[in-house]
């Protein structure tokens, strides 16, 4: 018989297990910089990135990367003991890393290995909408078949993959991976990491839990009863030598949770977000990671000792109150070595600064259908065929997100950037390009998009069985150049 992990998240905490994670060698190593990496007359050298494989450029042209992706099932051992039927990419949880530089071409071969069809979507990469994997602009990939998916990256940033369809089902169960697109001129660091800070919903048994097992799933999306990272349940241990700085690319694509995450022993400053890096940096105790969005941070080992990376997590203490708890996902520990930090320079980046010419208005809400389900609705439509709104291509539109429902809603907008208007509350303090926003329970959230890209585009809420059970609806940008 299976060993029965303590995987329920309260026992989880209490136990606190943190044994065997994938270990690294002592990082003393200050690597030069980039420096005169200009232009693809060479084919671009990336930084290796720690967090799961990358995938090999099959193409020796220097402004193609050519790579294969297959969906599969996959046995994956979580935790010790603990075997779990996922499904992954290439067998690797989180997904391969893509890495592309700004103006590349992307080629990427896909085979879908699983027993149901999917297809990729390329989170937040401003691409043709052709090629964007969604229900509305392609045919689902069926078992057995091959896609291939091939674009042009336009923007540096950290973005992400996933599937588009039965996307609740299909993204618990493992299909995620990291998409970084560069600029030529970025910093190196001593270190570049990538995690992925997930939530699984486990069964007595320890497999992935029935969906739609119960009626809170519907209500606030899949919450799960263990926290995955990196595809690990337990604490991922790390080592590097004090003073090191390194850049983290920190993505949630867990089902519902917003993440809480702190640092503690260790400073770290937010660098980039969604559309990649900020015009300027800043220091903060805690980031509210929603499903969906990105950050990037650099992380500066200023102290000798342990470094933990820690999410903060509702439970209940011995008395039934409810309080917030660190709990903690990575530990690195911290040796002494005689250097000092060295600053990045950071790219000089402009944010757009555009008058809106146009106001919207989007409306989350819930109602119950006559046979009695629940149906998540944008502005009275569940699902619908017809887009929501038609807009011309450049048009920059002010859209005010109006949370009628209680739950919150990371609403996510495909193929463009926009900004958040920080109107003083802080959860509208988020600066930098943006395609995820999370639009707090029966609040509002406006911001102004940059509707550059011409396509029909989804626009849904990411909280994936919302988006299931009708809140996704679609936006077209007409071509006007
Ligand atoms: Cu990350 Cu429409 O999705
Ligand atoms: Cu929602």
């Amino acid at each position: 018989m299976r060993k029965s992990v303590a995987l329920l998240l309260l026992v989880y905490l209490v136990s606190g297990c943190g044994q065997s994670a994938p270990s690294d060698e002592q990082d003393v190593v200050i690597q030069p910089d980039a420096g005169a990496d200009t232009g693809l007359q060479d084919e671009p050298q990336f930084p290796e990135v720690w967090g799961a494989p990358a995938l090999a450029d099959e193409n020796s042209a220097a402004d193609v990367v050519e790579v294969k992706l297959a969906a599969q099932v996959t046995t994956k051992t979580l935790a010790d003991g603990n075997d779990v039927e996922m499904y992954t990419y290439n067998g690797s949880l989180p997904g391969p890393l893509i890495q592309a530089q700004v103006g590349q071409k992307v080629i990427v071969h896909f085979t879908n290995e699983l027993p149901e069809p999917t297809t990729i979507h390329w989170h937040g990469l401003r691409i043709s909408d052709e090629m964007d994997g969604t229900p509305a602009v392609q045919a689902p990939i069926e078992p057995g078949e091959s896609f291939d998916y091939e674009f042009v990256v336009p923007d540096a940033g950290s973005y992400w993959y996933h599937p588009h369809i039965r996307s609740n089902e299909q993204v618990e169960k493992g299909l995620y991976g990291l998409f970084i697109v560069r600029d030529a001129d970025e910093p190196r660091y001593d270190k570049e990491r990538y995690f992925t800070i997930d939530d699984i919903l486990l069964d007595q048994q320890g497999n992935i839990a029935e969906f739609f097992g119960s009626h809170m799933e519907g209500m606030h999306g899949r919450n799960g009863n263990a926290l995955l990272t990196n595809g690990r349940l337990d604490k991922i241990e790390l080592n590097a030598g004090q003073n090191a700085v390194e850049r983290w690319h920190l993505v949630n694509p867990a089902n519902a949770r917003t993440m809480q995450l702190e640092l503690e022993g260790a400073t770290w400053r937010v660098i980039g977000t969604d559309g990649g890096f900020l015009p300027e940096p800043y220091e903060t105790d805690r980031i509210t990671l929603p499903v969906g969005q990105r950050f990037d941070v650099e992380v500066t080992y200023d102290r000798v000792g342990t470094a933990s990376l820690n999410s903060m997590v509702l439970t209940r203490d011995a008395q039934g109150n409810i309080v917030e708890r660190a709990y903690p996902l990575v530990d690195v520990q911290v040796g002494a070595v005689d250097r000092e930090p060295r600053a990045r320079q950071l790219p000089e980046v402009t944010l757009p600064d555009r008058e809106p010419t146009r106001s919207e208005t989007i409306e989350f809400n819930a109602r119950q259908t006559v046979t009695g389900r629940l149906e998540w609705t944008l502005n009275g439509e569940a699902n619908p065929d017809e887009p929501l709104f038609v807009f011309s291509q450049g048009e920059t539109v002010r859209i005010r997100l109006e949370n009628l429902a209680g739950p919150e809603h990371p609403f996510h907008l495909h193929g463009q950037f926009f900004q958040v208007v920080d109107d003083g509350r802080p959860w509208t303090d988020q600066p930098g390009l943006k395609d995820t926003v999370l639009v707090p329970g029966n609040d509002h959230v406006e911001i102004i998009a940059y509707l550059d890209n011409p396509g029909n585009w989804m626009a849904h809420c990411h909280i994936l069985e919302h988006a299931e059970l009708g809140m996704m609806s679609q936006i077209l940008v007409e071509e006007t150049e």
